[in-house]
């Protein structure tokens, strides 16, 4: 095995390497998940914008390991800047052609010096498992990070079967009287927002988390506008479903769209506040985010979601709606010093 001699630059989002930088991650996507289409490159730009744009509630910061002139491995390190002091998440890809000669590795002691230098102890980090033996599983224990939290990813092959979702919604309109739902699109209606920043907040306490070391949420009406304008200017579209009693939302669920990409929809969040469990709020709003993305993106012929295996009543409600496994994503972390 030869060992890197990879060079570590700063780069950032308006760089003339950062195409490469994001070549990287697509090469990576491809290679791991044969048959799905990568992250696209503007998405990348675009949250490198919003991470070294001052203001925001998260700082970052992107480094190129080179190998000649190749961009051989990309890092992006985010730092919380509302919660989570002490946290620093990294997001490490090594080029398929630069594997296991130590390019990881390179860009992992750069984290973990750069994490440092900003008065971070903890990293945490994703793993996607699209089968056994993925390569970062192998490299996150190698380099002595545990596995806190594993996810299993779930798949809805649109159209969904009229059947199961007429089913899940008559059960659903049955156990939640005098809660009424409704969608949105990119934009929470201004009198909801005090509302949909608890169930945000909420999401970062409530949301099975294993054992990694995060903290509270601190999420107020201006975060989750910013949240909203980030995913515009990433090239998303966010179709959001909430139920509402009283003039108060008491649960919501999210569902992404990549425009250029609107094959597949990824699952955000999902949350009903606990003391309006037991109503089906869950199957209710996720059955009317599914109706409005049948009638808005049809293109769309996938949704993907991740769980916790202990999450029950999630995946219950998942498979209900006729989710299918479809892979693993693990969260871990690692502590400094
Ligand atoms: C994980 C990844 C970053 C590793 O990059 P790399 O440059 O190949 O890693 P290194 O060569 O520095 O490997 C460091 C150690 O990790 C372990 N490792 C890395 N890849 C491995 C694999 N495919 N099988 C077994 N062990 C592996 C080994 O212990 C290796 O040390 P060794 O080569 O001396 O045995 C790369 O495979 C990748 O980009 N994967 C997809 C993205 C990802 O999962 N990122 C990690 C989460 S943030």
């Amino acid at each position: 095995m030869t060992s890197s001699t990879a060079a570590l630059v700063e780069l950032g989002p308006d760089d003339a390497r950062f195409p490469a930088w994001c070549g990287v991650w697509a090469a990576s996507e491809r290679a791991d998940r044969p048959g799905q289409t990568p992250r696209p490159a503007a998405d990348h730009v675009a949250l490198g914008r919003q991470l070294v744009a001052p203001g925001g509630s998260r700082d970052g910061t992107h480094r190129a390991a080179l190998v000649g002139d190749d961009v051989a491995g990309a890092l992006r390190l985010i730092l919380p800047l509302r919660d989570n002091p002490s946290m620093a998440v990294v997001d490490l890809a090594v080029h398929p052609d630069h594997r296991r000669r130590g390019v990881g590795r390179a860009l992992h002691a750069e984290a973990l010096r750069l994490a440092a230098a900003h008065g971070r102890t903890t990293l945490v980090a994703d793993v996607d498992e699209p089968g056994e033996g993925a390569p970062g599983r192998r490299f996150a224990s190698a380099l002595g990070w545990t596995c806190d939290l594993e996810e299993t990813r779930r798949d809805l092959l649109l159209p969904a079967d009229e059947a199961r979702l007429s089913a899940v919604e008559a059960d659903a309109r049955e156990r939640s009287a005098g809660y009424h739902v409704l969608t949105w699109r990119d934009r929470t209606p201004e009198d909801l927002l005090g509302d949909r920043a608890l169930l945000e907040q909420r999401m970062s306490t409530d949301a099975p988390h294993g054992d990694l070391p995060v903290e509270e949420e601190r999420w107020d009406g201006a975060r989750i506008r910013e949240y909203e304008a980030g995913h515009v200017a990433r090239g998303r579209t966010v179709l959001s479903a909430g139920a509402v009693v009283e003039g108060r939302l008491v649960a919501f669920t999210d569902l992404q769209v990549v425009l250029d990409q609107p094959e597949r929809a990824h699952q955000g969040g999902t949350l009903v506040l606990r003391e309006h469990r037991g109503h089906r709020l869950g199957a209710l709003v996720k059955a009317a985010v599914l109706r409005r993305l049948a009638a808005e993106l049809p293109e769309v012929r996938r949704v993907s979601t991740y769980n916790a295996e202990t999450n029950t009543p999630m995946v219950a409600v998942n498979e209900a709606l006729g989710f299918v496994p479809a892979g693993r994503l693990s969260c871990w972390s690692l502590r400094l010093g």
